[in-house]
């Protein structure tokens, strides 16, 4: 069967160029944003004069049907189809001849694909967000066991000061938070409708965009139409946000991996995340952590094909654009499985906090504390961190902990210190004195998983 588009051509493609201009291996999956949008096109056209009320109705009742048969795996697609544009339109010209060529009246596949795209995107944020709101929930859950279980801060990857392992999985909370705010805010400006921009110019047609906009759930309608069939922002915005979440997720799993080492030895991952080694029968691997650490890689990736693709396309189509599928599907289901499987992975991990005390005595993890309270005794901040810094010095080079000093030892680096003045240095003492805005005491840590819970009930 010839192209619908072949009427100009003496002869048909090349079987090797047929393959590589088409698309219908991957946009088959844009099947129901595709039908969807051919029905509230006809019913436009319909309700303009343009299509008679019974060539609506046949169209539409096709389109369904065409659609139940794509479903249960009935219709199969062959790289003549070109792409699902073409392939839904064919069969339905197949089925109800004249008819069915009424449909792409005041329609081309510039602004087919791009309502297409924009529907797939519009509905693959809403997942993205159920997932990461799923995150959320077992974040909150998990930081609410541990709120006031102490473990250690790092900064540099140095012991720094305690904080609690609920303060530290409510980071994650906040970036997943805003995560979750960017995919929002990028729905905003995917949710305008491009339908009946046609090529690129408008038509002389008398068609009502805003009246397909409104049965397709858009809330906006695109202002230019030669925009409207080259714009592919809403893309690389999703392919962004994606980008950023991935990476956070790559540094969550990269904690996961250390805490699981045997130096560490914070968490065990539950078996059902882990691999073992077809030599080394000991071994339990962390591959999910690991894969989900690397998964950004293809995220990056897909971003900057993208990125690249777009750049120095003159107005208005190319097919170049359709480079812009397969890295987005890849960037999609990665970014949602990968979700999924941490936020499983994480609602099954408990924390070792037996074995996290023993390591929290090394490093002088209280060290800040003491210095905040020579500055409550009137001592410059900067002098209090010198004063403190030759106690480290000392105590380590004659092996001992600031408890053990003496006041004779402690007046030899300066005579106005006396142990008797000294704060509760232990771990919990420490703990319980942040209690600044967004510190990690563990009644500031409830407050944060509080407001946090209150933001996701919301939204
Ligand atoms: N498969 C094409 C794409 O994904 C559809 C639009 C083609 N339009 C055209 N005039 N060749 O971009």
């Amino acid at each position: 069967m010839a192209n619908l588009w072949s009427g100009r051509f003496e002869k048909g493609m090349d079987k090797i160029v047929e393959e590589f201009n088409a698309s219908i291996r991957f946009d088959k999956r844009l099947y129901d944003c595709d039908i969807d949008g051919s029905i509230a096109h006809i019913i436009m056209l319909c309700e303009e004069g343009i299509a008679t009320e019974e060539e609506k109705n046949k169209i539409i009742e096709t389109l369904n049907e065409i659609k139940k048969e794509i479903e249960s795996g009935k219709i199969e697609f062959s790289v003549h189809d070109e792409d699902i544009h073409m392939a839904v339109e064919g069969i339905l010209i197949q089925r109800l001849g004249d008819i069915g060529k009424k449909l792409h009246t005041a329609r081309s596949r510039n602004d087919q694909v791009a309502v297409d795209t924009r529907l797939y995107v519009k509905k693959e944020i809403g997942l993205i967000i159920d997932n990461l709101k799923y995150m959320e929930h077992v974040l909150l859950e998990k930081a609410e066991k541990y709120h006031d279980e102490i473990m250690i801060g790092f900064t540099h990857m140095q012991h720094a000061q305690p904080v609690t392992i609920g303060f530290h999985l409510m980071a994650y909370f906040q970036m997943f938070k805003r995560d979750i705010e960017r995919f929002m805010d990028s729905l905003v400006r995917t949710d305008y409708c491009p339908l009946g921009s046609c090529a690129l110019a408008g038509t002389t047609i008398p068609i009502n965009r805003h009246r397909t906009a409104e049965i397709l759930g858009f809330n906006n309608v695109t202002e230019n139409a030669m925009d409207s069939v080259s714009d592919r922002d809403y893309v690389l915005e999703l392919m962004s946000a994606s980008s950023i979440c991935m990476m956070h997720i790559s540094r969550f799993a990269e904690e996961f991996v250390y805490w699981n080492s045997q130096e560490f030895g914070y968490i065990s991952i539950d078996d059902s995340f882990c691999t073992g080694s077809s030599i080394m029968p000991q071994k339990k691997n962390p591959d999910m952590a690991e894969l989900l650490r690397g998964k950004v890689g293809r995220v990056y990736g897909n971003l900057f094909q993208l990125m690249t693709v777009m750049k120095g396309t003159p107005l208005a189509y190319n097919k170049d654009f359709q480079e812009d599928k397969e890295g987005l599907f890849d960037t999609i289901d990665t970014l949602k499985n990968s979700l999924l499987i941490f936020a499983k992975m994480i609602e099954k991990t408990e924390f070792e906090t037996e074995n996290i005390k023993k390591q929290l005595n090394k490093g002088f993890l209280n060290a800040t504390d003491i210095a905040e309270h020579f500055v409550k005794m009137k001592i410059p901040f900067r002098e209090a961190h010198e004063i403190v810094g030759k106690m480290v010095k000392y105590c380590e080079v004659n092996q001992k902990d600031f408890i053990d000093l003496t006041d004779e030892e402690l007046n030899s680096i300066d005579n106005r210190l006396s142990k008797s003045t000294f704060p509760d240095l232990s771990m919990e003492g420490c703990i319980n004195g942040r209690v600044s805005f967004g510190g990690t005491a563990p009644s500031e840590v409830k407050r944060q998983i509080g407001v946090g819970k209150a933001w996701l009930d919301e939204i």
